[in-house]
């Protein structure tokens, strides 16, 4: 089932998920629902928060569906180090139209549950790990206009709601696919 994404401002998108615990059927629901949801959104990855639960749950596939084993889903993940900076262009399902330039860390390692609660480790570089620290922000409650520069967010929150005034719809262009 394909949810509704949250766009900011909502509330929700501000407030820290809740860990889980429970892996249960509905767990495994909601993962598949926003792997579905991600899908159709051309979307790299989405956030619980993003689809309006509070939970600490988010999935990321970089192939957007091409190559199975490249479907991740992080339960209550954390980053337990990281190291060096990268400074790129992010864009988020919950920011339709908005890409800028965020500083991150280059490479980070994570420890996550898997959907049956079982704890493992990954190291990520370049996409994969801007993508876990921007969905990790998410479960914090944490976006991304908030790791930008003070100017390039009041400029950015400025043309954020100019359009939301202007009632500017969400396209479809060759951007959306850096979206998560
Ligand atoms: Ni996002």
């Amino acid at each position: 089932m394909i949810l509704k994404i949250v766009k900011y401002p909502e509330q929700v998108l501000s407030q820290p998920g809740e860990p889980v615990t429970e892996f249960d059927a509905e767990l495994r629901k909601l993962i598949a629902d926003m792997f579905e949801t991600t899908y159709a959104s051309q979307g790299i990855g989405l956030a619980a928060p993003q689809v309006g639960v509070s939970k600490r749950v988010t999935v990321i596939d970089l192939s957007m569906g091409k190559e199975p084993k490249d479907k991740l889903v992080l339960i209550n993940p954390e980053i337990i180090s990281s190291e060096g900076k990268q400074y790129e262009e992010e864009g988020c399902l919950s920011f339709p139209e908005i890409h800028e330039k965020v500083v991150r860390a280059a490479n980070v390692r994570i420890r996550a549950q898997d959907e049956k609660g079982k704890w493992f480790e990954m190291d990520a570089e370049t996409l994969l790990s801007r993508c876990f620290q921007h969905e990790i922000d998410h479960l914090d409650g944490m976006l991304f206009i908030y790791r930008m520069s003070g100017l390039k967010r009041d400029l950015t929150l400025r043309r954020i709601r100019k359009m939301q005034r202007e009632g500017s719809e969400e396209h479809t262009s060759e951007l959306q696919s850096r979206q998560y």
